[in-house]
Parts: structure tokens; C-alpha cells; sequence
């Protein structure tokens, strides 16, 4: 598969299978995660890999959206460490964060798994269900699993009214 076609395929799974995910797959989607580029190196991102139930269900709970914890891995996109702003005036953490998390997101396609961004849940809740420290912030939460739907057709702008060339264009 192509990036784009591994692009094309990625979809926000909702529904996943009662079925474990392998190490090995696991392994190779985290793996996408660590090669992710960050500003300056840094890599202040760290991955909680959720497959307790009874933590999933928190966090679920924590979502308000129980497919969450339905899926048999939710993973924890924190940032160690939230006060670095680059120049441009745009926080380090959540552009960091968000890459390595569609790595794992793309990488999961190429495996047959598929994943949901979450950013709608309750960050106290969240981090208490995970025991994360004080300074440490959940940027998004992530399910992993065998998707048990099929993908919907794709809704997005067309290319001319989101692109510009040389200038910005009203
Ligand atoms: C930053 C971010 C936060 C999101 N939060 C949620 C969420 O809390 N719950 C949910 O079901 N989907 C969530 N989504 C998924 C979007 O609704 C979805 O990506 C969008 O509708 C496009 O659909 P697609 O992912 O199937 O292509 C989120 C996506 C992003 C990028």
C-alpha cells in the first residue's frame, strides 16, 4: 500500500471486534509513533497503552463515548511537558503529540487496525483513570483495534477551496 492509499483508508473506526490485537502489530504501531518528527528533537511525548477494562472503562467514562473502551487498547497521547512555545507562537506539545498520534493512526491501517482520534473527554478524569502526574497533559485519547464497521465515504472540501498558491485569497 501506497501513503496515500494507507491515507484513503484510514477512517474513525466507532465500532471495533472482541478481538486482542498482536504484539507484533502493536509493536510496529508504536514504533511509527517514535519515529515521529518533533520540535527540537525533543520527544516529549508518552504513550500509555491502555488494555485493563476497567481502566478502559474509565476512560471511557471520561469520554462520555463508551465505544472507547470497547475497543481492546485505548492509547494515552500525553505530553511530559506542555510549556515549550516555538517562535511562530504555537505550543511544542500539541504539534508533537498530533503527529505521532496519526503515525499510529496510519500505521494501524497498514495493519488491518484501525483507531479514532479523541479529544472530546473530561482531562481530569482521564488523567486519574491513568494515574498521570500533575504537569502531565492528555492531548488525545486513541482506541486500537480490529474495526467492525466498514469505512463511509469520505467528506472533505475539495482541493481548490483549501488551497492557495502565493498568497492567501478570499
Ligand atoms: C483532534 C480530533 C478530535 C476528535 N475527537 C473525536 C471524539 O472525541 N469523538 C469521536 O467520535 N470522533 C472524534 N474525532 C474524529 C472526527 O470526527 C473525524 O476525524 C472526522 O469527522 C472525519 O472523519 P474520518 O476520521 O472518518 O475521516 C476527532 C478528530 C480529531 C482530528
Amino acid at each position: 500500500m501506497s501513503v496515500l492509499d494507507v491515507i484513503q483508508k484510514r477512517y474513525s473506526v466507532r465500532k471495533y471486534l472482541d478481538k486482542a490485537v498482536e504484539e507484533d502489530k502493536l509493536e510496529r504501531v508504536l514504533e511509527a509513533a517514535r519515529l515521529a518528527p518533533s520540535a527540537s528533537n525533543r520527544q516529549i511525548w508518552r504513550f500509555v497503552v491502555v488494555r485493563d477494562p476497567e481502566v478502559r472503562k474509565a476512560l471511557a467514562a471520561a469520554a462520555g463515548q463508551p465505544f472507547v473502551g470497547e475497543a481492546p487498547i485505548v492509547i494515552a497521547g500525553c505530553a511530559a511537558d506542555t510549556t515549550r512555545v516555538m517562535r511562530c507562537g504555537v505550543p511544542c506539545h500539541i504539534v508533537d503529540l498530533a503527529i505521532a498520534l496519526e503515525h499510529i493512526a496510519l500505521q494501524a491501517v497498514a495493519e488491518g487496525l484501525g483507531t479514532c482520534w479523541i479529544g472530546a473527554f473530561d482531562q481530569e478524569a482521564a488523567k486519574a483513570a491513568i494515574g498521570a502526574p500533575e504537569h502531565v497533559q492528555i492531548v488525545e485519547l486513541m482506541p486500537l483495534g480490529y474495526p467492525a464497521t466498514e469505512m463511509p465515504p469520505k467528506s472533505r472540501h475539495p482541493l481548490g477551496d483549501i488551497v492557495m498558491y502565493d498568497r492567501w485569497h478570499e
